[in-house]
C-alpha cells in the first residue's frame, strides 16, 4: 500500500542478512527495486550467481518491509485504548469538550510514536526513497521468479528452478514458454513432484484449495481439517491486510498541489481511503494468483463447505455451528435453513438450540458493517465513492437516498441501452432497404463516429480509419494562435518546475490544473481571463468530442492538466527513452502479454481522452498510438497549435509521447468520464460561469 519510505535497517533482527558483507557497522537494507534492477542487469551479463543473490534479497526485503509494517501497526493498536483514564488529563475519553479533544489527540500522537519507533527499530530511519509503480507491478506479476528460474537452472539448482518456475506460472498461466519449461522439468531425472511449490502461496488460500480438492474426492474429514485451518489463517491475513491499509494518503494524479482541506476534512479524507482499503480486503483475500476474478462470497462459502463436510463426517454439532455461522451472512438462505433444521432433528432440537454461531465471525460482521456505515456516511456527506465488495450486506445498510438514486441510475442505463438497441435496429432496417441502390447509408454503420463538430472553424483532419485504429480523431482549428499563446504564457507563469515527480531525467516537466489556475487567477497571480480561457477551452473540447463520437450520455471531466515538457539540452545524448512511456488511460498495460488490466491503480472510470496542442516550435515530441505490445507504432501525430487528438481511453488506444529533444512542448491534457461520481472537483464547485467560448 504504502511505498514512501525505504529501508535502512540494522542487521540485528534479521538473521538472514548476517552472512553477507559488513555486519559490524550500520547495515543498509537495500530497497528492493534497486536489488531487482541489479539482478536484471546481471541477468543480461549472464552472471547467474549475482542474479540469484540480488533477486532473493529483493524478495526477502520486500517481505520484511511488509511484515514489519503490519506487525508494528497491530502491536501499537493498544495505544489507542480509550477506556482508561489518561495520565495527566484525568478525564475519561470519549467525552465532549476541548480537554477531551486533547485526550483524543494524545492517543493519536502516542500511537503514531509507537508505530514510528517500532518501524525505525526494525527497518532503520525512513528515507525518501519511493519504489515506482512499475517495479511494484513486476513483483505483483511475480516477474522476479521468471529471472530466478533461469538463473537457478544455469547454476544447477534444479529443485529451486522448478519451484521458481511453478511460482511464476501460477500467476501467469498463459505464459507459453514457462509452460514448456515446466513440462521439460517434469521429465527430468532428479525432479520430485513436491518441488513444484508455489513460494508465494498465501496460507488461507492454499489450505482452502487443498480442502476443496479433498472435498471433491469425498474425503470430508481431511477436507474439514483444511477448511478449519483456512478459516484461522483467513482471520490472521485479514488483520494484516487491514493493518497494511493504514498507509499514506494516496493522491489522485497531481492534486496534492491544490489540496487544502482543514484538519477534520483531511483526517476524514484519509480515513475514508483507509476504510475503503480495509473493506477491499474481502476481495484481496478471495483472490488468487492467475485467476481473473476473486472467489465470490469467499468467507461465507468456507462455512458452507465446512458444514457439509461435517455433516458427511456425521459431526452434527460442528455442522450446526457452521450452518448457523453461514446464516449470519445470509439469514434467509433457504437451503441452509433446511440443512439446519435437518441437522437439528438428527442431533435433538434442545441440544441444537444451545449451539451458537462462531464469535469471531459475529465480530467480523459487526466491524465490517460499522465500516460500511461510515463509508456510506462519507459517500452522502462528501461524495467519497464507496462500492460495497460484499454480497451479504443487508439492504438497509445503504442509506435510502443512495439506494433510490442507484436504482434510478440503473433504470436510466437500461432505458438508454434499450433505446440504442431500437435505434440500431431501425438503422439496420433502413440500410437493408437502401442497400441495393445506395451505399451511403452503410457509412452510418461502419462509421458511428463523425457527429457534428458544432463550431465552424474546427475541421476533421483525420478519422479513426486514417489514424489506423478505432475511436480516434484528429481535429484542427480548435483554438486560435492568440489563445495558444495565452495558455502557453499561463503555463509559464504558474509553472512550479521541479515540484513534480520527475518523469524522464532528460526533460523538465511543469503543469497546472484548472483549479490551480483559477485560484491563482483569484489571487491575482495570473490574469483571471487566462484562467477562464483554460476552463472554457477544455469545456469546448469536451462538447466537440461528445458530439463527434455521438455519445448518448454526457461526458464529465475526470482530470484536466496544462503541461509543458522541456528538453534539457545537456541530457539528450544517446537518449532512447520516451517523453511519456506508452500506456492506456483506463487500464494497466502489460505489454509483454498484449493485455490491459482494467483495475486499480489505473483510472478505470476514464472513458475518453483528448490532448490539445499549443505549439510546434520544438524537436521530437510526436504523439504515437501503438499496438498493445507498446512497441508497434500504428499512427503518429505531429503537435501544432489548435490541434486536438481525441480518442477512447480503453485498450484499443495505447499511446505515448516521443522524446522532446529540443525546446518546450505544451499541451492541455483532458480526461473524460461517463460516470458523474468521478467528476473533477473544480467543475462541480463552479468557480466560473460556465458560458462557452464563442466559436
Ligand atoms: C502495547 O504494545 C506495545 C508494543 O508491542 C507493548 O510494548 C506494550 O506493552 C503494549 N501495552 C499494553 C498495555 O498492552
Ligand atoms: C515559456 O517558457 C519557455 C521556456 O522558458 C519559452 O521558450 C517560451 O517562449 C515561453 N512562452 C511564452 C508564451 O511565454
Ligand atoms: C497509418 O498506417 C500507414 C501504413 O502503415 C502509414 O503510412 C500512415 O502514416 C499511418 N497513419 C498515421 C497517421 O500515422
Amino acid at each position: 500500500m504504502e511505498l514512501r519510505y525505504a529501508l535502512l535497517f540494522s542487521c540485528l533482527i534479521i538473521p538472514l542478512c548476517s552472512s553477507d558483507t559488513d555486519v559490524s557497522s550500520h547495515f543498509v537494507l537495500e530497497p528492493y527495486d534497486f536489488l531487482f534492477d541489479k539482478a536484471v542487469e546481471a541477468y543480461y551479463k549472464g552472471d547467474w550467481l549475482t542474479v540469484v543473490l540480488n533477486m532473493e534479497k529483493a524478495l526477502r526485503n520486500k517481505a520484511t518491509v511488509r511484515n514489519v509494517k503490519a506487525q508494528c501497526r497491530l502491536s501499537c493498536a493498544n495505544q489507542t485504548a480509550f477506556g482508561e483514564r489518561l495520565s495527566g488529563l484525568g478525564v475519561p475519553i470519549p467525552g465532549a469538550g476541548s480537554v477531551e479533544d486533547l485526550g483524543f489527540f494524545q492517543k493519536i500522537l502516542k500511537r503514531a510514536d509507537c508505530v514510528n519507533s517500532c518501524e525505525t527499530e526494525k527497518l532503520g530511519y525512513p528515507t525518501l526513497h519511493q519504489v515506482t509503480a512499475d517495479v511494484e507491478l513486476e513483483f505483483k506479476k511475480r516477474t522476479p521468479y521468471n529471472y530466478l528460474q533461469a538463473a537457478y537452472f544455469k547454476i544447477n539448482k534444479l529443485d529451486k528452478a522448478v519451484a521458481a518456475a511453478h511460482t511464476f506460472f501460477v500467476a501467469n498461466p498463459d505464459h507459453v514458454e514457462m509452460k514448456q519449461n515446466l513440462d521439460y522439468y517434469r521429465m527430468m531425472a532428479g525432479v520430485q513432484p513436491e518441488d513444484f511449490k508455489d513460494l508465494e502461496a498465501r496460507p488461507h488460500m492454499a489450505e482452502f484449495l487443498l480442502g476443496k480438492s479433498y472435498y471433491s474426492d469425498e474425503s470430508f474429514g481431511l477436507g474439514a481439517d483444511h477448511f478449519e485451518v483456512a478459516i484461522n489463517e483467513y482471520f490472521t491475513a485479514d488483520k494484516e491486510c487491514r493493518a497494511l491499509c493504514e498507509g499514506a494518503y494516496n493522491y489522485d494524479g497531481y492534486n496534492y498541489m491544490e489540496y487544502s482541506a482543514d484538519l477534520f476534512q483531511t483526517m476524514t479524507d484519509h480515513y475514508m481511503q483507509v476504510l475503503n482499503c480495509k473493506q477491499h480486503c474481502a476481495v484481496e483475500l478471495a483472490s488468487t494468483a492467475g485467476k481473473d476474478k476473486p472467489f465470490e462470497d469467499f468467507l461465507p462459502s468456507l462455512f458452507n463447505y465446512l458444514q457439509f463436510s461435517y455433516y458427511n463426517s456425521e459431526k452434527y454439532e460442528q455442522a450446526i455451528e457452521c450452518a448457523k455461522t453461514f446464516l449470519l451472512f445470509h439469514p434467509a438462505d433457504v437451503v441452509m435453513n433446511q440443512n439446519l433444521a435437518y441437522y437439528s432433528v438428527v442431533l435433538g432440537e434442545d441440544k441444537a438450540a444451545t449451539i451458537s454461531a462462531r464469535q469471531v465471525v459475529k465480530q467480523h460482521i459487526q466491524q465490517s458493517l460499522l465500516e460500511k456505515e461510515l463509508l456510506y456516511f462519507g459517500y452522502e456527506a462528501f461524495g467519497i465513492t464507496f462500492v460495497d465488495p460484499d454480497t451479504w450486506t443487508p439492504e438497509d445498510v445503504m442509506p435510502k437516498k443512495l439506494r433510490d438514486k442507484q436504482k434510478a441510475d440503473r433504470e436510466t442505463a437500461a432505458r438508454i441501452t434499450e433505446e440504442i438497441g431500437n435505434l440500431m435496429k431501425e438503422i439496420e432496417t433502413l440500410v437493408e432497404e437502401k442497400k441495393k441502390d445506395s451505399s451511403d447509408i452503410a457509412m452510418i454503420i461502419t462509421q458511428p463516429e463523425g457527429g457534428a463538430l458544432l463550431y465552424d472553424d474546427i475541421k476533421v483532419t483525420m478519422t479513426s480509419k486514417q489514424l489506423n485504429g478505432s475511436q480516434r480523431v484528429l481535429l484542427d482549428g480548435v483554438i486560435s494562435d492568440d489563445e495558444c499563446r495565452e495558455l502557453h504564457r499561463l503555463s509559464n507563469v504558474t509553472a512550479t518546475a521541479g515540484a513534480l515527480p520527475p518523469h524522464t531525467p532528460s526533460e523538465m516537466f511543469q503543469g497546472v490544473t484548472v483549479l490551480k489556475a483559477v485560484k491563482l487567477g483569484q489571487e491575482g497571480t495570473v490574469p483571471l481571463k487566462s484562467a477562464r480561457l483554460f476552463f472554457d477551452v477544455s469545456e469546448k473540447v469536451k462538447k466537440v468530442l461528445g458530439s463527434y463520437f455521438r455519445l448518448d450520455a454526457p461526458l464529465y471531466f475526470s482530470y484536466s492538466h496544462l503541461v509543458c515538457r522541456s528538453a534539457i539540452d545537456e541530457k539528450q545524448e544517446d537518449r532512447k527513452d520516451l517523453s511519456h512511456p506508452v500506456h492506456v488511460d483506463n487500464c494497466v498495460l502489460v505489454s509483454e502479454l498484449n493485455k490491459c488490466l482494467k483495475e486499480p491503480p489505473a483510472y478505470t472510470y476514464r472513458d475518453y481522452s483528448a490532448i490539445l496542442y499549443l505549439n510546434d516550435d520544438f524537436e521530437g515530441g510526436d504523439f504515437i498510438f501503438t499496438e498493445l505490445d507498446a512497441k508497434t507504432v500504428t499512427a503518429k501525430v505531429r503537435p501544432q497549435c489548435g490541434r486536438v487528438v481525441g480518442f477512447g481511453a480503453g485498450q484499443e488506444n495505447p499511446h505515448g509521447v516521443r522524446a522532446v529533444t529540443k525546446g518546450q512542448r505544451c499541451a492541455v491534457a483532458l480526461w473524460f468520464t461517463l460516470d458523474p461520481t468521478h467528476e473533477e472537483k473544480v467543475r462541480t464547485i463552479s468557480f466560473l460561469p460556465t458560458a462557452s467560448v464563442s466559436g
